[in-house]
């Protein structure tokens, strides 16, 4: 197996501290990974890829959800992506182009009252429908886009798969596929990529299932066809190309806690107080240029989210 040191080049992203934690061999690489920056965006150059097949599409937007910023440049936003299962580099898009998204059935079983195996394009209808709404979106590496998505709220996907009163949290699953996606190949990974939140977060307002992003289908590179998204989260927690929901009971390990727990927690809400152990959290880079820009609390979602932690000790377990 490969194993590299870390260069100064390979971290430029997070203006990363140096290392002062202990890594494991196969942190090491994940944090090689986590931390390359792309040396080719499209620019204008490439078409975006092709697009999955979820329709209603341009949605009306939803009013409630602006920005302070502006709308981040199509191109930058789809072609600068963080898809580790086509590759550790941020220019993955068109390996990403190989994943085939229609028909993608999604699976949503554990603690329902009925497992249920569906089309997302019909789960998307029986959710009734997508409207759009402006989101941020703060990746814990530091840099940050603003973008109209299409989508569902999370909510009306729970109130479907009618849970338990016992189920506490969403264990969510993308894709396993070596074949088609070639970063699967990397052992040392904890495939598949999995996340979890709990179930008040999963029906908190904000909570979105994405299917669309600029009026348009998702592109593959953003997770095609139905992926998360959860604004007041670190990017990692909005897991992309969703193939499984199973409510549970019990709390789930994420994809990124199970390689490097230290680095990488939970909860992850985004809070510019707290440092990643490598990297200040303070400021942020907007995608397509190099202005930084202060980070927020709950990357500016308080209003919203806040509620949902006020009764937890508010440490650095919430935060990272
Ligand atoms: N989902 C899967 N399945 N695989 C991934 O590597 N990366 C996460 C998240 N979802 C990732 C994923 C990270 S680190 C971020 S920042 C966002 O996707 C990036 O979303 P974007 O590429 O659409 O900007």
């Amino acid at each position: 197996m490969l194993i590299r040191t870390p260069r100064p080049w390979s971290l430029s992203e997070n203006q990363i501290t140096p290392e002062d934690v202990y890594m494991n061999r196969r942190q090491i690489l994940a944090g090689l990974g986590f931390g390359l920056t792309a040396t080719a965006i499209g620019g204008g150059l490439f078409p975006k890829g092709a697009m999955a097949a979820i329709t209603g599409l341009p949605a009306e937007r939803n009013p409630a959800f602006t920005l302070d910023r502006d709308i981040t440049d199509e191109e930058d936003a789809t072609t600068y992506t963080n898809f580790y299962e086509f590759g550790s580099s941020k220019n993955i898009w068109k390996s990403a182009q190989k994943l085939v998204t229609d028909p993608w059935a999604v699976t949503i079983d554990g603690m329902v009252e009925e497992d249920i195996t569906i089309e997302a394009e019909d789960l998307v209808r029986k959710l009734g429908g997508v409207e759009e709404r402006l989101y941020r979106h703060r990746c814990v590496e530091a840099w940050a886009m603003a973008v109209p998505w299409s989508g569902i709220p999370l909510a009306k996907l729970v109130e479907f798969a009618r849970p338990d009163a016992g189920a506490k949290y969403l264990r969510i699953e993308t894709f396993h596929d070596s074949d088609v996606a070639k970063g699967q190949r990397q052992s040392w990974y904890p495939w598949p990529y999995v996340e979890g939140i709990t179930i008040e977060e999963a029906t908190n307002e904000l909570a979105f299932l994405g299917t669309g992003l600029y009026g348009k289908p998702m592109p593959k590179q953003n997770g095609a066809p139905i992926r998360l998204v959860l604004p007041w989260k670190y990017g990692f927690k909005s897991i992309k190309s969703i193939k499984r929901i199973t409510f549970t009971d019990e709390r789930p390990t994420s994809f990124w806690q199970d390689l490097m727990w230290k680095e990488y927690g939970f909860w992850a809400n985004v809070n510019p107080e707290y440092n990643h152990p490598r990297w200040s959290q303070e400021t942020e880079r907007l995608l397509g240029s190099n202005e930084r820009v202060p980070t927020l609390k709950y990357n500016g979602y308080g209003e919203w989210v806040e509620p949902l932690y006020a009764a937890m000790p508010q440490t650095r377990e919430l935060f990272y």
